[in-house]
């Protein structure tokens, strides 16, 4: 009898192989070729993926056989969960496999944008010494404002907490015992915007949070504060980002997430006071294997009829 195809359609942590063990032929398709996608499609039992791959109701329709789709990694957004179910093909991801190493790209951002760290890189190694240019603020007694107090959230408080930041958020399924455990002070959206000096959104993507930070809400902030956007692309309107950035009516931005990955001709990427990474917030040795051994082990469960726990 033929071994169950696994289709692995994004370059994951060789532990995921691994943790498949011998039992099923594991292929591999490059997700984002569309028609070598489909094609391949057609006789996987399982795909895996993270955040490159669109597992649509077309893809979906052209895998008869397929019977879970594995997101390595914490969101959903890139599968049609609807179109799944209705298929009977079962969606696992592994949603606190990269948590610690988005908190801390997050941090790694905000000071960046402190200390204007990528701007000097670069002028330093062009050969130029301008150490005026380059003068920062430091975040001790600055106040940190982090819209989404869920899992990463709550791990950037906490990090942030030890440089002696103020650290305040808005969510509003926080309870007030979450909050005060985590030391954080709960306030409005237009609070937040408008007393933070650094402001960092983690927000799932839904058609309510899309654009939740736009042109209004970038009016409210300091003209001296930074925002910092490694959750989804969108979640900051990017239009009103830009705007923002080249008024001056913020100070800066850090960008990790965009609304079209790769962000061909985006207008963000050259300004001066942005600093862009290509969506590296789960992109960590250890987060990669935490997200393949979870979905691994996920599909083999799925695989071979057994019920998947919650991770
Ligand atoms: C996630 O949702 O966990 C990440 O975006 C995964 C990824 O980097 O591919």
């Amino acid at each position: 009898m033929s071994k169950p195809v696994v289709l692995i359609a994004e370059e994951l942590s060789p532990a995921t192989v691994e943790a498949l063990g011998p039992d099923f032929d594991v292929r591999s398709v490059d997700g984002t070729d569309r028609p070598a996608l489909l094609a391949a499609l057609a006789d996987a039992d399982a795909i895996l993926v993270r955040s490159a791959t669109k597992v649509d109701a077309e893809a979906i329709a052209a895998a008869p056989k397929l019977k879970v789709v594995a997101r390595a990694g914490v969101g959903l957004d890139n599968v049609d969960i609807k179109a799944a179910t209705a298929a009977g093909v079962m969606v696992v991801n592994a949603p606190t496999s990269n948590i610690i190493s988005a908190a801390e790209l997050t941090v790694g951002h905000i000071l960046s944008l402190a200390r204007h760290i990528p701007a000097a890189h670069a002028a330093l190694a062009q050969g130029e010494w301008k150490r005026s240019a380059y003068t920062g603020v430091e975040l001790y007694e600055k106040t940190v404002g982090i819209i989404g107090l869920g899992r990463i959230g709550a791990l950037i408080a906490t990090r942030l907490q030890a440089f002696g930041t103020n650290v305040i958020a808005y969510d509003p399924y926080i309870t007030a015992a979450r909050a005060q455990q985590l030391g954080v002070q709960t306030v409005s959206l237009d609070e937040l915007l408008e007393q933070s000096d650094f402001i960092t959104i983690h927000m799932p993507k839904t058609p309510e949070t899309t654009g939740m930070i736009g042109t209004e809400q970038l009016a409210r902030m300091k003209p001296t504060a930074f925002v910092v956007n490694v959750a989804r692309g969108g979640l900051i309107d990017e239009d009103a980002l830009h705007d923002a950035l080249v008024n001056r009516t913020i100070a800066g931005a850090a960008v990790d997430v965009f609304v079209s990955e790769p962000p061909r001709d985006s207008p963000l990427l050259g300004l001066p006071n942005i600093v862009v990474t290509p969506h590296l917030g789960a992109s960590t040795d250890e987060a990669q294997e935490k997200a393949g051994i979870s979905v691994a082990k996920s599909v083999r469960l799925a695989l071979a009829g057994e019920l998947v726990p919650d991770a």
